[in-house]
């Protein structure tokens, strides 16, 4: 009763005590060991009610319990699905370890013989995955340009599934989704169409209200936000490729760890104040870069659209030609601009695609994509627009 007595005396706050001893009470009425009965010793969850959802951060529930094991689900995973599927509008979200794992479930669906084809402007790490993964499972692979009517009616009559990102990662090129998916309808109606909707998002694009299968992104970027956490998820409304996607999680093991998904799901509750502002500072800019003598060309997509509501965070832009050459230099003169391979976050970016995000393809693949070193990648983040500006006025200034 040393703990009771303890407790009793806890800055004359009642509630709390009353409830420790309840337990105490029980526990000591077992006659047990001490090192026993500490071993069991447990809150009463049912009766916490916290504000906001605790980390369930075990691996194992009890028998009586829906989750199972964490392996297969999780209260933290389970909520984040929840709310992203309100966001996507959607009867179900599968989560996964990163972006690269959800895109890894997908290919999963697919078997020896199968022909998937992809869209020529993609991450590049996406196009180095295909690659292997069809080597590996003796897939076809179809690289077209699925931005024009030429190459969406390339699709071929034996595709079994068309992947593609919109916008496109570099150029963001927008990819009709509708279209894409009534094509390869007429070619193979049991083919699947997945987009990965990481740069729209589900709040500015809802790729299955336009046709696709499957959804997918990377939690990383502007889910997450805040550059400290991993994530990815696929959205469906098709309740046997759902059931397909969690048994490949389940036996691979790509599901989010509990402490990530209590992060990404915290994540959420800005995440539209965070999109919108993201919106604001990238026309603000992109009005500002339109004025700059150094930059060619802008590269943002159309918007409005029934298909993309709005869209703001990353722009490309290609340097003109007197410029080709002064990434670097213009890098080094930017102070708000981190480099690295983050983006889509609180704090702006600057990248290279042809020595970042693109690195791993080789230099000719990346002329066949259209990258070359003038082409610069800007993130903006979540600073004051104004000092943004003032910060790319000065590398601009730094080139002459
Ligand atoms: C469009 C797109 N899809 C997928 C990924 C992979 O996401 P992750 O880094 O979370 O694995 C990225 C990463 O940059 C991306 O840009």
């Amino acid at each position: 009763m040393f703990f009771a007595h303890q407790l009793q005396g806890f800055g004359g706050q009642r509630r709390l005590p009353t409830l420790h001893l309840l337990i105490l009470d029980t526990l000591t009425m077992k006659n047990q060991n001490a090192e026993t009965q500490a071993l069991h010793f447990r809150i009463d969850n049912a009766k916490t009610h916290p504000v906001a959802t605790p980390i369930y951060q075990n691996s194992a529930f009890t028998a009586d319990s829906p989750y199972f094991y964490t392996r297969k689900s999780n209260p933290n995973s389970v909520e984040f699905e929840g709310a992203l599927a309100l966001l996507e509008e959607c009867k179900q979200v599968v989560s996964t370890t990163t972006g690269m794992s959800a895109i890894m479930l997908v290919l999963q669906q697919l078997r020896p013989g199968d022909h998937l084809v992809i869209n020529q402007y993609i991450y590049g790490c996406s196009y180095k995955l295909f690659q292997r993964y069809a080597e590996q499972m003796n897939l076809t692979l179809s690289i077209l340009d699925l931005s024009t009517r030429a190459g969406r009616e390339e699709i071929p009559d034996n595709v079994s599934m068309v992947l593609f990102e919109t916008p496109t990662n570099p150029f963001l090129k927008t990819i009709p989704i509708q279209e894409v998916a009534d094509i390869t309808a007429q070619k193979n109606p049991q083919a699947l169409v997945v987009v990965d909707n990481t740069w729209a998002t589900p709040l500015f694009q809802k790729p299955l209200q336009c046709g696709a299968h499957l959804s997918l992104a990377s939690a990383t970027k502007y889910i997450s936000g805040h550059s400290d956490v991993m994530g990815g998820f696929i959205a469906t409304n098709d309740a046997q490729l759902a059931d397909n996607l969690l048994q490949s999680r389940f036996y691979s093991g790509a599901i989010l760890d509990p402490n990530s998904a209590w992060l990404l799901r915290r994540s959420l509750h800005t995440f539209p104040i965070r999109m919108r502002e993201h919106v604001r500072i990238t026309e603000d800019l992109y009005q500002f870069l339109k004025t700059r003598d150094e930059v060619k060309k802008i590269y943002l997509p159309e918007t409005s659209t029934k298909q993309l509501q709005h869209y703001g965070g990353i722009l490309f832009f290609d340097f003109s030609e007197a410029y080709q050459q002064h990434y670097v230099l213009f890098r080094d003169a930017l102070s708000l601009f981190d480099t690295g391979t983050g983006m889509a976050c609180v704090s702006s970016m600057v990248a290279q695609p042809w020595s970042g995000s693109h690195a791993s393809l080789c230099d000719s693949e990346k002329r066949d994509m259209g990258i070359n070193t003038g082409l610069v990648r800007l993130c903006f983040g979540l600073e004051n627009a104004d000092d943004l500006r003032a910060d790319l006025e000065r590398a601009f200034l730094a080139l002459h």
